[in-house]
């Protein structure tokens, strides 16, 4: 059986995988200069943690997480119809987001202790959601995230904000093409009003609205405002907004981001139904998106705070904000606007062996060359010389270094100049630091290779 990949993943490899690997160095860089250190949690935690973190009523949570069992807790699932008699540390879910996980992790480390400094960590890494796939939405898909846990400051709204945009900036978006749309939420103080609000206001309009919609009043009324029907959205454009709801403290709080923004020349959008898909943010929340090349899935990154979500995963109270960007989104933004993530096509120095004698003379070669650093390539099918120089060609080699009878009979290579055909002689014995010396020339390094 020719077994195929499941729908909606994909193998990561060649340019796409050094574009993922790109973007993370990217981030390494960038988030590095805001104090961020990167973190790894696993891939599945515990269904509580999504259940708690996410919110029961979420599509996240209800619709689309893939559940986990190991050989025979699977086979009592079966058996039982329900996994309701598994231990709770036996009902695992890969993880559809990183955020839950990474509270979790927070709380279990004890990173941020009572009246600690705030922690700033990043990560990099597959997510998974059985969502109904289409361009830019699949059912394994790769997060580059952030958050920060210890302080409710309005700056740090800002300053994560911001360092998202920089993020953006640096992989090669325009941002003439990004529109960064933001909003406030509440918090417990103003926040249930505006939900009720907002539920008597579809249950006015029940006979105008989806039957999605209606159970929505009862469960998570916010989430009509995102409703895929037109006419809901429609109705939806005359409910209650947040922005006249919100309590004094929260209002302030989303002036002096705004403020902050303003101050560091961020262009933004006040969206008032920006509510966001996941039950954990408080106060600020924030979407990046981008229209070009997209298809429906404009979203390229999102985030917010998410001040209760430390007790939420059985922590002490703790403030806490960030955001997370999707990788095959950013693919598809940057490819539109003909940006190049993956860079060029690696080079080599590729030695070829002129004479089956020559042999274990290439294999001497390519070792000494790699032990000083040089990316060293050859034959292992016995090819003809020709054959050989072409699949130099074909793995972008700088230089060829060929070694045949005469040359070993002299202890000498040739050392061709794959893009200038010039060659010159080279002592076998200093081959390895001749090379590395002409590889790393700058005007050498520097010049167009055919790639
Ligand atoms: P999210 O908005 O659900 O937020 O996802 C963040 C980004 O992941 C989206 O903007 C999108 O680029 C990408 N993404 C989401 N689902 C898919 C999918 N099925 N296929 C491809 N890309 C996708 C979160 O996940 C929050 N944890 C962000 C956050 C961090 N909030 C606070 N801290």
């Amino acid at each position: 059986m020719q077994a195929k990949k499941p729908e909606g993943t994909e193998d990561l490899f060649g340019a796409r995988m050094r574009a993922w690997q790109a973007m993370q160095a990217t981030a390494a860089d960038v988030f590095g200069r805001y104090g961020f250190s990167a973190i790894e949690t696993p891939a599945m935690e515990q269904v509580d943690v999504f259940v708690h973190g996410i919110g029961q009523s979420t599509d996240v949570v209800r619709k689309e997480m893939f559940r986990v069992f190991s050989g025979q807790n699977f086979a009592n699932v079966l058996e039982a119809g329900t996994d309701a008699k598994l231990k709770p540390g036996k009902r695992l879910a890969l993880r559809p987001e990183g955020t839950a996980g990474f509270v979790r992790a927070a709380v279990e480390n004890t990173f941020v202790p009572q009246g600690g400094a705030p922690v700033k960590m990043w990560y990099a890494g597959p997510m998974f959601r059985g969502e109904r796939v289409q361009k830019g939405r699949l059912r394994q898909f790769h997060q580059v995230g952030a958050e920060v846990l210890g302080a409710p400051d309005p700056a740090l709204d800002a300053e994560v904000i911001i360092m998202l945009m920089d993020f953006y900036e640096e992989l090669g978006l325009d941002r003439s093409k990004m529109r960064l749309l933001i909003n406030s939420m509440g918090d417990p103080a103003c926040r249930p009003a505006y939900r009720d609000a907002v539920a008597t206001f579809i249950r006015e309009h029940a006979d105008e609205m989806c039957e999605e919609c209606l159970v929505r009043a009862d469960t998570n009324p916010l989430r009509a405002f995102d409703c895929k029907n037109d006419a809901c959205r429609a109705v939806m454009a005359d409910a209650p907004l947040i922005t006249d709801a919100l309590c004094d403290e929260c209002a302030e709080h989303y002036a002096k981001v705004k403020q902050y923004l303003d101050e560091a020349g961020i262009a933004y959008e006040e969206d008032p139904t920006l509510v966001r898909g996941l039950d954990y943010y408080t106060r600020t929340v924030f979407e990046v998106q981008v229209t070009e090349g997209m298809g429906a899935q404009s979203a390229i990154g999102g985030g917010g705070r998410y001040d209760g979500l430390m007790e939420l995963e059985g922590g002490k109270p703790t403030p806490g904000i960030g955001f997370a960007v999707g990788f095959e989104r950013i693919m598809l933004a940057l490819e539109a606007q003909g940006v190049n993530l993956a860079g060029p096509e690696p080079t080599c120095v590729y030695v070829v062996s002129a004479a089956p004698e020559c042999r274990d003379a290439v294999f001497r070669a390519c070792l000494g060359l790699r032990r000083a650093g040089v990316t060293a390539e050859a034959d292992y099918q016995g090819r003809s010389m020709k054959s050989q120089m072409k699949q130099a060609d074909k793995h972008h080699a700088r230089l060829c270094v060929i070694i045949g009878p005469d040359e070993l009979a002299a202890g000498e290579a040739t050392v061709r100049d794959m893009r200038t055909h010039e060659q010159r002689s080279v002592p076998l014995e200093n081959l390895a630091c001749d090379v590395r010396d002409l590889v790393n020339d700058d005007a050498f390094a520097q010049a167009d290779f055919p790639a």
